[in-house]
């Protein structure tokens, strides 16, 4: 089985003996609020889905990502995992050495950070580097804008795990994923890593991969993302009807995924790489413009970012593929890598604005484009009169 980044699974959950000692001791410390980010970091960190992150990045390990896409002790690591002084946190106690109660939104006590460092965040140089954009318009940023100016670093314990009310069934640890894929006897294992329901491109990508290796995994991510992403459960219910009947049983498995999204291009393309390799994944697909958003990527700048590393630095293997559609020519999915020449007008593409208006006018897209049931799961969607997510 392919080993996590760094060598080890770290684990950062309390054990029985020490939790209700820290539950105790937590009552007098300074507290920290987390955001939904931080608190979904906070839960992959502690599941060794961060490995080899045992806590939120010190300075040096700040910059040094930013810098050099690694960490200071030089592995490769593209994006800052960062815990942020809020508005109203008393600085006061926060100090290397102390310790601080880490709180969700709702007040339930999670887990505790043991400072080691206390630093200015450099948001501006973080944004350049990282989302390769200072622009506000920008999702990323637009986060960075919503957190305070100092960083708060070191270990985490975890005393209590988030309690969801969705998907249970489908949220696997990384000690989970390795032991389902050495059940079935899969030693290769592709992840589809996705923010939108899959359409027949996605499908097309999916089952391309599913040719050369032993195992798909479906992982999706139902972390926070923009407001105008189709919500996750919309998302699930497409999932679980295009597996049901589209796609062989002992082949593949659904999972979700649940970081929040930064929409960083090319550097969240490597972070969705290494994170799945610690779930025990070989392969990962990349296509146009992963976890792109606007036109801030290049179309295939994601797949060209992975030539920047050894191929043994990062050890799982990515999977590029080019734009791919139906095409009218061939009567079959097709990429601008196989399809014969053919102008726009043999290719059936629509962008997501064009999709979502589709929808939002209770119109279904072509079946070139989207299969019928999950296009059906879609429209009732959008012609639902409450489209908001249960948060959970
Ligand atoms: S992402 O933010 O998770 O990357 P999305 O769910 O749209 O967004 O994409 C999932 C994966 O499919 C990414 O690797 C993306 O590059 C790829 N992809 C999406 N649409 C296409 C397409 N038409 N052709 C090729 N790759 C695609």
């Amino acid at each position: 089985m392919i080993a996590p980044h760094g060598g080890r699974l770290v684990q950062r959950f309390a054990s029985d003996e020490e939790r209700d000692q820290l539950i105790a001791a937590a009552a007098d410390m300074p507290r920290l609020m987390l955001n939904e980010r931080e608190a979904a970091d906070l839960d992959m960190i502690a599941s060794g889905a961060m490995s080899p992150l045992e806590g939120f990045m010190v300075e040096d390990d700040y910059r040094s990502v930013c810098d050099r896409k690694r960490l200071a002790k030089g592995l490769a690591w593209p994006l800052p995992v960062t815990l942020a002084l809020k508005d109203g946190d008393e600085p006061a106690g926060f100090e290397p050495g102390n310790r601080v109660a880490l709180h969700l939104a709702d007040g339930t006590l999670v887990g505790i950070i043991d400072i080691a460092d206390v630093y200015k965040a450099d948001k501006v140089h973080e944004a350049e580097k990282c989302l390769m954009t200072a622009d506000e318009a920008h999702p990323g940023v637009q986060y960075l804008n919503t957190v305070g100016d100092h960083y708060v670093g070191g270990e985490v314990t975890v005393l209590a795990r988030p309690e969801h009310k969705r998907f249970n069934r489908y949220r696997l640890d990384p000690k989970e994923t390795r032991v389902l894929f050495k059940t079935k006897g899969w030693h290769t294992i592709v992840a589809f890593q996705t923010r939108n329901p899959i359409h027949r491109a996605h499908e097309y990508l999916t089952k391309c991969a599913l040719e050369i290796v032993d195992a798909l995994l479906i992982h999706p991510l139902v972390g926070e993302t923009k407001s105008d992403d189709i919500p996750a459960d919309v998302r699930m219910k497409c999932y679980e009807t295009l597996l049901e009947n589209y796609y062989a049983d002992d082949r593949v498995a659904l999972a979700v995924y649940p970081q929040a999204m930064r929409y960083a291009g090319p550097r969240e393309a490597i972070l969705h790489a290494l994170i799945r390799k610690n779930y025990g994944i070989t392969h990962i697909i990349i296509g146009r413009d992963h976890a792109g958003v606007g036109d801030y990527y290049g179309t295939y700048d994601a797949q060209s970012m992975f030539n920047e590393f050894e191929p043994g630095e990062l050890g799982i293997t990515p999977l590029n593929f080019e734009h791919a559609f139906w095409c009218k020519k061939s009567g079959a999915m097709a990429s601008t890598k196989t399809g014969p020449e053919a102008g726009p007008e043999d290719r059936v593409f629509l962008s997501g604005t064009k999709v979502r208006e589709m929808l939002a006018a209770g119109e279904y897209p072509p079946v070139e484009f989207t299969r019928p049931e999950v296009a059906e799961i879609l429209v009732q969607h959008y012609a639902s009169a409450d489209k908001t997510e249960v948060n959970a």
